[in-house]
This record gives structure tokens, sequence and C-alpha cells, in this order.
């Protein structure tokens, strides 16, 4: 074929291709079949390998994914993205027609739609081209992803005018979608994703998207970005039936509204329905329908007085209560979890749930083989919420606190005056996996690449009894276990290796000593600058550290006191793993300096010191830097081109030094110290 048949080919190619892509993937209304489908792609894909230069942008074979990116661009968004005030009940609806009709007289109608919960996106169109698209970001400036985009097929890459337009929408993932990708994962032994909502936006956020394109993604468009009567159109609704016209994926469950008591009448049918959708919504986004009246009300700082979102209460969700699992926490309290027939809640798959403790069960009356009511509580942990007592069969049975700890069967004790339940066994097998666990997570030693399954292994194959037993894993020891290959075996001893150079309050944190937590790690790493001092610190020293009470120094006499402690500890320095902290300690901050106790702010371009070194030499010399000034401010240091910050210090009349000053006091006071 010539070069020009051959150009006019592929043009043909990418029309048909269009139109049957839409008509299946958009209107569900298939105009051939797959195998038809197929053979144009193929016939494309052939072309275009051959001749690259035939690639256009939006070639429906981008669509498969393009080649893996090195990095995001940032996109400034011409028109911000804004996000909606909320209300959660019917009074907040009616608070926020009042507060509307007040400014756009009482002739206002509204558009009442779903809230897709999904990532908020944004498609740049130049001369009916798909050319960008973006995350929101901050709202002002987002992620280029246009690569990952264009892999979803329900976005037009061409549409039906040659128009330049920037739509908004929400990209999400369908639940069924969701679900098959966990199962997959689940196989491969990966983490699978807490909902749809961070499967959408972990598969958006992908450097390759081929991996985009796996997805099953999809889009709802919901507005114009900027002055939508450009195009012709003055009202909300129009702006919906004109994007169905330029083929764009609306929502069709949107509904016109003339009344706050027929907006109120349609958030308590969605209430009811949403979970028959096939994916998730977390609520209903009420807006003024007419452009003008939008004008009227205008915007506040974050999102527009013409709409507001409603916000479905927590779901709740009937399932079977399977069992219920005893596990043996760090430091040996024993947990009752339910097992659940997995179901979907507030768009995450719950299977377990918390059943807190044996008091609770017993007050609630839960039995296994219920039928149980769950929801999540504080948007993350679910939790049971009773049992369903109509459903009752006789055949439940009543749940007993076994006596004996159910990984170590040693005797479990009940200290007075609390609910939990402990074994005290300190060899435990279930509490030596989690503190494996705790010591590896990521903002203790950060070793990736062991979680619960891996430290289990690990356990069972008798390689680590304790935390040091990880610094002498080998290689070949590891390539034995199920599940793992070469590459990751590699990739763990080599985040083994990294973590022996953490600082001393990651370790500390990591051994997992009762009421050490981050804070206290790094107080003490801050004070003692070595393990070993911290050992030989006696109570009376530790509770003369400001921020440590007689719980913490309990704690940590009691532990350094056990012999097997002290013996994992040595073990853990002989095999090269530094004990020192590696920041300042307290002693290198002198107490007496100009910036001692001084809360510092940067504001304006320094010419000579980086903002960073300045922070940190300051820091050194006992000063706090902040990022905003307030009345607790007590030094400003103003660059050149210095603003607002700059106002805000002479307004508050709050000291102001230059560059030069501040270089100068560092200065005496680095000869000094
Ligand atoms: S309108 C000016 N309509 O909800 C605000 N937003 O805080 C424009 N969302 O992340 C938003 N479904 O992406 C609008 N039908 C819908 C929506 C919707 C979901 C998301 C949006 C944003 C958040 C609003």
């Amino acid at each position: 074929m010539e070069k020009k048949e051959l150009m006019e080919r592929v043009e043909e190619l990418n029309n048909l291709l269009h139109k049957y892509g839409e008509a299946y993937y958009v209107q569900d209304k298939p105009l051939v079949t797959d195998a038809i489908y197929d053979a144009y792609m193929q016939e494309l894909l052939t072309i275009e390998s051959e001749f690259p230069d035939l690639v256009y942008p939006d070639s429906p074979t981008q669509r498969v994914g393009g080649e893996i990116l090195s990095g995001y661009g940032k996109v400034t968004h011409e028109f911000p993205m804004l996000s909606l005030s909320n209300a959660f009940n019917e009074e907040e609806l009616r608070d926020f027609d009042r507060r509307v009709q007040a400014l756009a007289g009482d002739k206002v109608s509204y558009v009442c739609e779903l809230k897709i919960d999904g990532l908020a996106i944004s498609l740049r169109y130049v001369d009916g081209k798909f050319v960008q698209g973006a995350t929101r970001g901050d709202g002002t400036v987002g992620e280029d992803i246009t690569a990952n985009l264009k892999t979803i097929r329900t976005i037009p890459l061409q549409l039906k005018e040659p128009i330049s337009i920037e739509v908004r929408g929400e990209a999400y993932m369908p639940k069924n979608a969701f679900v098959q990708l966990n199962e997959n994962r689940d196989e491969a032994g990966e983490e699978p994703f807490a909902n749809p909502r961070n499967a959408a936006a972990g598969s958006l956020r992908q450097l390759d998207p081929k991996i985009a394109a796996s997805r099953n993604l999809a889009i709802f468009v919901y507005g114009i970005a900027g002055d939508g009567t450009e195009y012709g159109i003055d009202s909300h609704s129009d702006a919906l039936d004109y994007l169905d016209r330029l083929h764009f994926a609306t929502n069709q469950e949107r509904q016109r509204c003339a009344t706050i008591d027929e907006v109120i009448e349609y958030v308590e049918k969605w209430i009811e329905i949403r979970s028959d959708l096939d994916y998730e919504i977390d609520g209903i986004v009420i807006k003024v329908d007419l452009f003008e009246d939008q004008e009227q009300l205008g915007f506040t700082a974050r999102s527009p007085r013409w709409a507001t979102a409603f916000k479905f209460p927590a779901e709740e969700v009937v399932t079977k209560l399977i069992d219920i699992e005893l596990s043996v926490g760090r430091t040996g309290v024993v947990t009752p979890t339910a097992i659940l027939e997995p179901v979907l809640v507030d768009g995450s798959t719950v299977g377990r749930a918390s059943l807190h403790n044996e008091d609770l069960i017993k007050e609630k009356d839960i039995r296994i083989g219920d039928t149980v009511v769950i929801r999540k509580a504080g948007d993350i942990i679910p939790e049971v919420v009773a049992p369903v007592i109509e459903e009752r069969t006789d055949d439940e049975q009543p749940f007993e606190m076994p006596r004996n700890c159910p990984a170590c069967d040693s005797e479990l004790i009940r200290i007075e005056g609390e609910v939990a339940v402990r074994c005290v066994n300190p060899k435990c097998p279930a509490q030596m996996k989690e503190a494996i666990i705790h010591f590896v997570s990521r903002n203790a030693m950060n070793i990736e690449g062991i979680g619960e399954r891996v430290a289990e292994q690990l356990y069972e194959a008798n390689l680590v009894h304790d935390v040091s037993d990880l610094y002498i894993l080998t290689k070949e020891q590891l390539v034995e276990l199920e599940r793992m290959g070469e590459k990751s075996v590699s990739n763990l001893l080599t985040a083994i290796e990294n973590s022996k150079e953490n600082s001393l309050e990651k370790v500390l944190f990591g051994l997992g000593i009762r009421h050490v937590g981050e804070k206290a790690a790094r107080i003490l790493a801050e004070e003692f600058g070595s393990l070993e001092a911290l050992i030989k610190a006696d109570t009376e020293k530790l509770i003369s550290i400001h921020e440590i009470g007689e719980k913490v120094a309990d704690s940590l006499i009691t532990y350094f006191a056990n012999e097997e402690v002290l013996e994992v500890l040595r073990k853990l320095e002989s095999y090269g793993l530094n004990l020192l902290y590696k920041g300042l300690t307290r002693q290198d901050v002198p107490a007496d300096s100009v910036f001692s106790g001084k809360t510092v702010v940067l504001t304006g371009k320094l010419s000579i010191l980086t903002r960073g070194e300045a922070k940190s030499k300051i820091e050194a010399l006992g000063g706090k830097v902040s990022g905003s000034v307030s009345k607790k401010t007590d030094l400003v240091i103003a660059g050149e081109d210095a603003g607002s910050k700059l106002a805000r210090a002479e307004e508050l009349e709050i000291t102001v030094w230059n560059e030069a000053q501040l270089i100068e006091a560092l200065d005496k006071k680095e000869s000094a110290v």
C-alpha cells in the first residue's frame, strides 16, 4: 500500500474503532461482533507498529496502555477544582435551601446527582481531541495522568464536534471489577485494596499505563469547567444533556427538582437503594440549576455556594457470623474477631469485624452462626452492631472465652479491673510473630517484604525466634520458603541489610517495649544518644525527662532487667545494627543560644543559605522552625520578596531579621558551641 493510502486506512480504522468502542462501552449497544472489532484493532496495531508516525495520540490502540512513564508532569488547572460543602441530614439540606433562596430568590430549582465515590478528574479537549487529563491534586495543581486516562473506555478520545472544552468528572471502579481485582491480588499474594476508590486511585497513579488498562475503570462526567455559556447553554441540566450529545458518559440517575422537598425525597430514595448500584456512591450532590442563579450565589474560598453534598450515614449491612477467631497480639492480649460472610460495607469488602472483648460479646449476646448487623466505625474498622434475634434458628452457639492461649496453650490471665484477657508466656509464638511484624513495620525498622504471611513462615520454618534472627537469614534459607522467588529474596535481604543503618529511635520503637510509642522512642533516643546509655538509666533519671512519665519509666526498667531481652540486644549489636541516635542529642543542643526555645519563621527568598540549611542550623541551636506567623512566633527571618508573612509579623510587632542578621547570629553561636 502507498503511504497515502495507508494514512487513509489508519484514519478509517481510527474512526470505526472509536465508533464501535463507544457503542459498546458507553452506550452499551454493540454495533459489531467482538471478532470484527478485534480484527480491525489488530489491523490498526500492525500498521502502527510498522509506521510509528501513524500512531495518533487519540488512536484507539492507546486504550491498551502505551509506554511506561518516568513520572507525572504537573498540570495547573485553568479553573480550580473546588470541593463541596456538606449536609448530613434533612435539617442541613433545608438550611442550604434557605441560604440559596436568600441570595438567588425563591424560584431556584436544583439538579440532584449521585455522588460517585472515585476520584475527581479533569479532561481537556482541543479541537475535539482529548489532549490532557489530570487529577485534582490540591485543587490548583494536579498531576498529568493522560496516558492512564486514555485507557478508560468510557472517556472519548475524539468528540462528535471539533470543539475545545474542559470537562470534569469522577473516575471510579465498578464493584464487580473491584471484587475481581482483589480476588486476583489475593491469589497472587498481593495486598487487596480496601475499597473501590483506593483501587481506582491506585490504578490511575501507576506509571505503567498497561496496569491502568487492565483495571476496568470507568468515568462519569458531571460538568464543564469554567463558563458553560460559551457553548450556548444556560443551565446545569442543559450542560449534562450537552455532554450526553458529545457522547460523554454522564450518570443517568440525575433528576431536576423544583423544591427542597423533592430534593429530600430523592435523597431518601437513594439512601434506601444505593447498594443496588454496581458502583459506589457516598452521597448526593445538589446543584442549583440555572447558571444565572449560580452566578448570583458565587463561591466561598473552597466551594461553590450553589451546590452541596449530602453525605450518606454509615451504612449498616446484614451478614452471617461464621465463626469467632481469637488472635494474640504483640502484648499478649487475646482479642476475639468475628469471621463474616464477606459483604460490601460503605465501599469496602468486610470479612472480619472487631468484637473487642468477651464482655461485649456477652452483653450483646452475639452467637456463632448469628445473622448480624455490621457497620464501619470511624470510617475504617468494621464492628458488629448486634445480632438479628428474629433470624435465630437455635443452632447458634454462645461464645465461651477459652481458658488457655489459642497459640501456646498456656493459661490466660484476666487482670482485675481490665476487660482484656492476656497470655503472659513471653515465648508465646503468636506474640513473637506479632513482635516481628511490629519490628519490621514502616515506622519502626521499615523492612519491606515481611508481612503477616512471611512473618508466619519465618517463625514456622524455625528461622526467626526473635527479631535478631532476621539479621542472620541467608538466601539459601529464604528461597526454600513458599512463594518466595529469587527477586523477593534479594530485595528482602537488601531491605534487612539497609535497616542496620537506622537511627536508634527506630530500633527502640521497633522493640515494642510497652508504653514506648514512636514519640517516647524519639525522646529517649534524643536524650540518651545510645542504647547503652538508656539501659544504664535508673527510674529517677528517666522520670526527670520532661515528657517521660512513671508508666514508661517502669516499663523500661522491667524490660531491660530481663536477661533474655539483653541477650537479643547483644545479638543485634553483634550483627552490626546501629544503636546510636543519628540526630542531635539534647546534650548537643545548647540551652543558652539566641535561638533556644524560640519559634522562628522563615519567609521570602534567602540568597546565601537554602531554606533547609537555615532550618537545620536554627534547630541545631535549639530553635523551632514553624511555617506560619502567629502570636507564638518569636522571630521572623525575611528574605527577598517576603510577602504576607512579613506583613503579618509587622502587624503583630514580631522581631524581623534579614538574612545577614541571621547568618551573623548563627556564626557567633556556631563558634561558641
Ligand atoms: S460537583 C464545584 N458532582 O465529590 C464542585 N462532584 O467535593 C464540583 N463528586 O471530589 C463537584 N460525584 O469529584 C460533583 N456528581 C458529582 C460528583 C462529584 C462525585 C466528587 C468530586 C469531588 C467531590 C466534591
